[in-house]
């Protein structure tokens, strides 16, 4: 298990509301001493340094903040990190598995998806979620309807919509192959 110091400010010794903090954050058990008022965002990205979440605004608009919470796609600065205790979070740094980027993550990277890439991580967690909730063939009015959580203040969502339409039907065939390869070994040995 790791343990996190808190970060200078946090009011650790000073006599606030400090819980102790555990979850599993990217597969990995972690462990911390937070203030009550402390944001999962800012648990994620000042006690555990995975700056690939972010923060675009204050007003639980914009999605930057997007991590997965038990599976399901949340806004981390709108839950508080001591309300997670006991769960499973995945950020951006999590997605990726064996050295290989997640499906979704390539088609960002192939179809241009990103400017600047402030929005970006925010989108591939919703997009992940969206293709869990609706399955690996998403119109582009589904997609639009279902990224109004996330926005993208640079690149437009052209390429965005088409990167998510690619990343769910490579999601598909990443699926069957690793189903596949499981079913492999287990035939041989019959
Ligand atoms: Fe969470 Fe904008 S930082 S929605
Ligand atoms: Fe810059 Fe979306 S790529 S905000």
């Amino acid at each position: 298990m790791r343990q996190h110091a808190d970060d200078a400010g946090t009011g650790a010794g000073l006599g606030r509301d400090m819980y102790r903090v555990n979850m599993i954050v990217n597969g990995e058990e972690v462990d911390s001493d937070v203030e009550g008022r402390t944001l999962l965002v800012h648990f994620l990205r000042n006690h555990l340094k995975l700056t690939g979440t972010h923060v675009g605004c204050d007003t639980s608009q914009c999605g930057a903040c997007t991590v997965h919470l038990d599976g399901i796609a949340v806004k981390s600065c709108s839950v508080l990190a001591v309300a997670c205790r006991g769960r499973s979070v995945t950020t951006i740094e999590g997605l990726a598995s064996d050295g290989a980027l997640h499906p979704m993550q390539a088609a960002f990277r192939d179809n241009h998806a990103l400017q600047c890439g402030f929005c970006t991580p925010g989108m591939i967690m919703s997009s992940v979620d969206m293709v869990r909730r609706l399955g690996h063939e998403l119109d582009e009015h589904t997609i639009r309807e279902q990224l109004e959580g996330n926005i993208c203040r640079c690149t437009g969502y052209h390429n965005i919509v088409k990167a998510i339409q690619c990343g769910a039907r490579n999601s598909a065939a990443a699926t069957q192959q690793s189903a596949a390869a499981r079913a492999a070994p287990a035939a041989a040995g019959r």
